[in-house]
């Protein structure tokens, strides 16, 4: 009996060692690896616009508001990029820097805004693409921790979202209701 115990531990022991590697090695598909990477841009892409606009209008709290959100949001997916051991492309830029190409020219696209209500409504634009941008990361993930972090990362932006339109409305009535909404 006692050897026979002894020959069940050694088979957990064989188990466990030829199942751990592939535990341990966290291995992501080529889609997870540059979702979260492209995601990590977009979310400073949001946070260094907002950063831009808080600047600009310093009466509308909003843009100020934000940015420390998107800043949460950024250290979510940093925190997955850590874990997963991927490269992080926002690691040594500064504020308004972007090593993804179309998240650089799509910042220097939405800072053009110079009046309160184009900057409002890059924002919204801002979160409307973050949300379609979101729900295709999620579909391309079957990860339960990537998956957590985006959908907390997508109620965020349909927040965000929320608030640029009714700020909108709330501003001279120009404010429409946006093409996703909520
Ligand atoms: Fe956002």
């Amino acid at each position: 009996m006692q050897h026979l115990s002894k020959i069940g531990v050694l088979a957990v022991v064989i188990l466990l060692s030829a199942i751990t590697p592939f535990a341990s090695a966290q291995v992501l598909t080529e889609a997870e690896v540059s979702w979260l990477q492209y995601m990590r841009e977009e979310e400073k892409l949001a946070r260094d616009v907002y950063l831009h606009f808080s600047e600009l209008f310093p009466n509308a709290k909003i843009f100020a508001n934000i940015a420390i959100s998107e800043q949460a949001h950024m250290d979510a997916i940093k925190s997955l990029l850590v874990r997963y051991h991927v490269e992080d492309p926002a690691q040594t830029t500064g504020v308004g820097e972007f090593n993804i190409p179309e998240i650089d020219s799509l910042y220097k696209t939405l800072i053009a805004a110079e009046s309160l209500v184009d900057a409002l409504k890059a924002g919204v634009s801002i979160e409307e693409t973050d949300i379609v941008d979101l729900e295709a990361a999620m579909a391309a993930t079957t990860r339960l921790d990537i998956d957590r972090v985006y959908n907390n990362l997508l109620s965020g932006s349909f927040n965000h979202l929320e608030a640029f339109e009714l700020n909108l409305l709330n501003l001279n009535g120009t404010g429409q209701k946006s093409r996703i909404g909520k």
